[in-house]
Formats: C-alpha cells, structure tokens, sequence
C-alpha cells in the first residue's frame, strides 16, 4: 500500500548516512514529518530482540532501510566477515519485524554489485544472479542479494508491499570522505582539495588506483532520495506492473571514465596537479551501467547534472571541514 498522507509514521533505518540523511531531507520538503528515527547507538539493528521491541513499541506504517555497514574496495577486502554478517543481520531483523508488525510497504536498499561482474550493459534487473561476482566486494554484494530475495520471499509467501531498490554509485552531502574507507569520487574530491598549494607553487600530483579506464555511474544522493519518495507514494498495482520481481534499478543510464571523472573533479576543485595512476592497485569491475528503463516507464528520472552535483558536494565537503577546524 503507498503513501498517501502527512501523518503516515515512516521509519528511516540509517537517517544519519549518505542516503538515510538524504531520504530524511526529501521527505521533509514533501511535508512528512512523522519520521522515527534512531541511530545505531539507540537502536543496533544487529539485536533482533531490539528491533522487535522498537517495532512493536512504535507500529510505523512505511520502512525505508537504509542502515547497512558501506565501503569501498579496501573495506570489503579487509573486514570481510562484519560485511556479511552486519548486512544480513540488519536485513533479516528489519524485514522480519515488518512483517509481524504489519507494515504497509518497506523499500530496501541493495546496491548495483548484486549484478554479475561481467553482465551485459546496462544491467537489468533480470541479470541478478545470471553469473559471477565481482570478488573484491562479493561479501556485502551476497548480503544485497540476500536482502533483495528477503523481500521477494516475503511477498510470494505473504503478500507483504516490500521491495528492492538498486541504486548505482552514490555521492553528495553526507558522503564518507576517509580515504581508507571511502568510495571513488569522495577520495578523489578530497585528493585534489589536499594537493592543493597556495601560489606560485605548483599543485602536488595526484596518484589514483587503477588505470583510469573503468567507467562507472553516478547518482547524486538527494535524486536517490526523490527516487524513494517517488516509490514510496506509487500504487502497489502499478508498481509491481513495472517490476513484478519487486526490483527497481535507480540511476542516471549514463557512465564515465575514471579518468575523465577525475579530470572533471580536478576542475571544480579548482585543481591543477598532475594526475598519476597505481595500475598494480585493483579496478575492480571494468563497467557498471544500470538500465534505469523500469523507472523511466514508472516517471522518474534522475534530475542533478554530474558536476552540479560534484559543485554541491565539494561545497558541502569545504563547509564540514570549516565545522571541524571551528
Ligand atoms: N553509498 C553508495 O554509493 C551506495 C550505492 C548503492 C547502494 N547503497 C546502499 O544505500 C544504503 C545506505 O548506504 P550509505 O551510503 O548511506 O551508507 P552510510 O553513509 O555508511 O550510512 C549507513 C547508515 O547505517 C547505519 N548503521 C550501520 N550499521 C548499523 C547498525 N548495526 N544498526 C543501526 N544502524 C546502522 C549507520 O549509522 P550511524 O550513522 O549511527 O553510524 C549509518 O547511518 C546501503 O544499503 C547501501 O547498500 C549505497
């Protein structure tokens, strides 16, 4: 069942996280404020006995989940067992709680890794599980893959209104800008900020991973969350119409370059540093391109230009770190 009014309770697992703040941000601006909302510290999403305690305590009517342990290549090769584990655990609790609890409609947020390293591009949605994955991150990609049938499951059995969400990449407000942990695009917004040097001096080289030649999308966060609003308030009819499986791809349709995504960065952070790159570190997978056709036929299309998006994200990144030095 869709959202239809104001006073509808809507729980966003994750509000304090790239997507989570996003989803909190959209909703708002749409005029629903009857949000629950918890951080990990109030609610760790791994206890099933206190995630069934929340839900039964509070009922919400609508469940985005957006809470799940996130990182880049590094992250994923060295904690593998807490990628797995967190994930499913979060995504086990949260849907189990749903349902008892009657919750009208839950969208879960996997990710576009679930797809085959090698699938056809653009991925769709009926690639899912049609070969294998990319082994740099496959941990956290079987948990996705885990949520996603979770969801499919529950429906066939139950006939509950959960389904799957697969964005692409996503950057902006909010993003994690540790190098150690953090995905392509924030590393390089703060690589370029960090190698800059004050006149005359000559900006300092910046050295990238990888050969510069893999291409990948990009969705700003705050499209994301319109995306998830846009679902939320689709009728159940129409929606599973579009996607019987209960899986939706969100994306731009277009990709780039690393190295021109790079090139686009140095730019806007106003950069002129030579760029180097380390092929003995990983690509990961050569392309990742969603086929965003189920949600184009459903009305929505992602609305933020690339560098709009890059411009707004390194204005944010430049106010954090006038926060923390403040
Ligand atoms: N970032 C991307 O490029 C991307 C791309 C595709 C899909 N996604 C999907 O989008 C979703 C959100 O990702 P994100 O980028 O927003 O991640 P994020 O910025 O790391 O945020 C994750 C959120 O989950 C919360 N969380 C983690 N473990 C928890 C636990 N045990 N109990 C309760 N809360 C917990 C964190 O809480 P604290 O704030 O308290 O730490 C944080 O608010 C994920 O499902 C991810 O798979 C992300």
């Amino acid at each position: 069942m869709h959202l239809t009014s104001p006073d509808q309770t809507i729980y966003v697992a994750g509000h304090r996280g790239l997507v989570g703040s996003a989803v909190v941000r959209r909703l708002r601006a749409a005029g629903y404020d009857r949000l629950l909302l918890r951080t990990r510290q109030e609610l760790d999403l791994r206890n099933q006995a206190a995630t069934e305690a929340f839900f039964d305590e509070h009922r919400p009517a609508f469940v985005v989940v957006a809470a799940a342990r996130v990182g880049g290549i590094l992250a994923n090769d060295t904690y593998p067992a807490d990628f797995i584990a967190d994930n499913l655990a979060i995504e086990l609790n949260v849907i189990q709680a749903a349902y008892r609890t009657g919750v009208r409609r839950l969208v879960f947020l996997g990710s576009s890794c679930i797809y085959p390293k090698h699938a056809p591009q653009p991925m769709r949605e009926e690639h899912l599980l049609t070969g294998p994955l990319e082994p740099t991150n496959e941990w956290y990609a079987v948990a996705k893959i885990a949520g996603v049938k979770l969801c499919q499951a529950f429906r066939k059995q139950h006939g509950v209104d959960f389904l799957s969400l697969m964005p692409t990449n996503l950057y902006g407000p909010g993003d994690n800008f540790d190098l150690q942990t953090s995905h392509v695009l924030p590393a390089l917004i703060r690589k370029f900020h960090e190698a800059r040097r004050e006149d005359p001096l000559p900006d300092e080289p910046v050295t990238l991973w990888g050969t510069g030649t893999p291409r990948r999308e990009f969705l700003y966060s705050d499209d994301l969350a319109d995306a998830v609003l846009f679902v939320l308030e689709q009728p159940e009819e129409r929606l599973y119409e579009v996607a019987p499986d209960g899986m939706l791809n969100v994306g731009v349709g277009e990709d780039i370059a690393i190295r021109d995504l790079a090139a686009l960065v140095r730019e806007v952070v106003g950069s002129n540093s030579p760029i180097q790159y380390d092929a003995t570190r990983p690509d990961g997978t050569p392309r990742k391109l969603m086929d965003v056709s189920r949600m184009r036929t459903l009305g929505w299309t992602a609305r933020t230009p690339l560098r709009q998006g890059i411009e707004q994200t390194y204005a944010w990144y430049l106010r954090s770190l006038r926060t923390q030095s403040a």
